[in-house]
């Protein structure tokens, strides 16, 4: 038998780790694969929250964090960071996943050096290079350094196709999402404790119906922060509503959010949860609120309707299917929707069915399949 291929994973956000510590399981399992792991720690104690609950311990790890960094510094030291962690282990493939500063820097890394580049969640695109900021650009510029292209739905295959990526290159795959959501359900269905955080929350809002909101996007900061926050305000004014929202350790969303919604009865501004405890937020909420790419996967697989806080999606699988519906930063829009899924039932009904067209949880076996296929060509 041939010697195992080094691949190297390389991650360093929260939903990053989050959708590929699946891939890096599927991985170790399989004897054709060696899986080395660098984290650039872009994020810092979010990605450590994914870490401990994988279980997951990085080979190599730049902790690259600075409190609220640039992009260009940022990605100058993800490109020398990730070079040289590529010319030690030499890799015979790098994985990269989704559209994060991380994922670009690894990318073009990789390719500075000739090594394949494979990408979990291709070919997601919303036509606006501004929205999401620079998420859109990040990943058109993997999109044309990949090799393989693992594209979560045919909406993402067709997207790369219209690019001219060869077809023999892209795979329909499913997100990993989908994995790990039910690996993490499974686990606190084992053991409920692993979500018991929330207890104190839940007896303090019993009665009230709950709104989950999370919100971080760069193209979203100054305007569109603060219209978020004064809708949240003004649907916390509500007696018979509560409002849970961890709040993303970037500065630039804790100082608008604190400022508008500190003290207020209804609203529990609390850290980012573990993903456990994250994914029984989920589960006790009736509507989600949020501008997250990840949250727009999961509330439709879990049958929660999603207010999706943005201009545009590169998600309109959920759209379609009428699961989220895009709401944009005005308080005005924010306010009328979410009352409306509040007070009209049907509307609610509507919305709230499961949908998931995101994947059947075995996405990164899949993924695993392909790459021994291609090592074998
Ligand atoms: C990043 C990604 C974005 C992704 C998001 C997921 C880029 C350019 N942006 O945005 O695509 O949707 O992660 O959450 O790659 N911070 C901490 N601790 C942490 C994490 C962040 O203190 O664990 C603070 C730091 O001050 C940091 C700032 O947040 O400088 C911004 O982090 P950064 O990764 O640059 O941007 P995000 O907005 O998190
Ligand atoms: N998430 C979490 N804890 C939180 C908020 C979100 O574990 O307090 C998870 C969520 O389940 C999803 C992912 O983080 O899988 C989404 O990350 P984020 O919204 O930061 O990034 P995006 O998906 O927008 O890139």
């Amino acid at each position: 038998m041939s010697e195992p291929q080094k691949i190297l994973v390389v991650f360093g956000t929260r939903p990053e780790a989050i959708k590929l510590f699946p891939v890096v399981a599927a991985l170790q399992a399989d004897p054709r694969f060696t899986p080395v792991v660098c984290v650039s720690a872009q994020h810092r104690q979010m990605l450590d929250q994914v870490l401990a609950i994988a279980g997951l311990v990085p080979d190599h790890d730049l902790d690259l964090m600075k409190p609220d960094q640039t992009l260009d510094g940022l990605t100058a030291a993800l490109l020398t960071g990730l070079g040289r962690v590529m010319d030690l282990e030499k890799p015979a493939r790098v994985i990269v996943q989704g559209d994060t500063a991380t994922a670009m820097a690894g990318a073009l890394a990789a390719y500075y050096r000739q090594v394949p580049v494979d990408h979990v969640e291709a070919g997601l695109r919303s036509g606006n290079i501004y929205h999401p900021w620079p998420e859109e650009v990040n990943r058109k510029i993997i999109g044309s350094i990949a090799s393989l292209h693992f594209a979560p739905t045919e909406v993402s295959q067709a997207a790369l196709l219209a690019e001219n990526v060869p077809a023999d290159r892209v795979h329909v795959t499913g997100n990993t999402v989908i994995d790990a959501l039910h690996w993490v359900s499974a686990r606190i269905e084992g053991d409920p404790s692993l979500a018991a955080g929330l207890d104190e929350l839940k007896a303090r809002f019993a009665g009230k119906r709950i709104i989950g909101v999370t919100s971080h996007r760069r193209e979203n900061f100054g305007g569109g922060m603060e219209g978020i926050a004064e809708a949240i305000r003004q649907i916390a004014a509500r007696p018979d509503v509560a409002v849970i929202f961890p709040v993303h350790l970037n500065p630039n969303v804790r100082k608008v959010m604190g400022a508008a919604l500190d003290g207020l009865d209804n609203v529990a501004l609390i850290e980012p949860l573990d993903y456990p405890h994250f994914a029984h937020l989920l589960a006790i909420s009736e509507i989600m609120l949020t501008d997250s790419g990840g949250v727009q996967e999961e509330a439709p697989a879990l049958g929660k309707p999603v207010l999706v806080m943005r201009e545009t999606t590169e998600r309109p699988e959920g759209v379609a299917a009428g699961t989220a519906k895009l709401v944009g930063t005005e308080t005005a829009v924010i306010v009328t929707e979410l009352f409306k899924l509040l007070d009209d039932k049907a509307a609610y009904e509507a919305m709230a069915r499961a949908h998931n067209p995101f994947g059947d949880g075995q996405t990164a076996r899949r993924i695993v399949e392909l790459l021994g296929n291609e090592i074998g060509r």
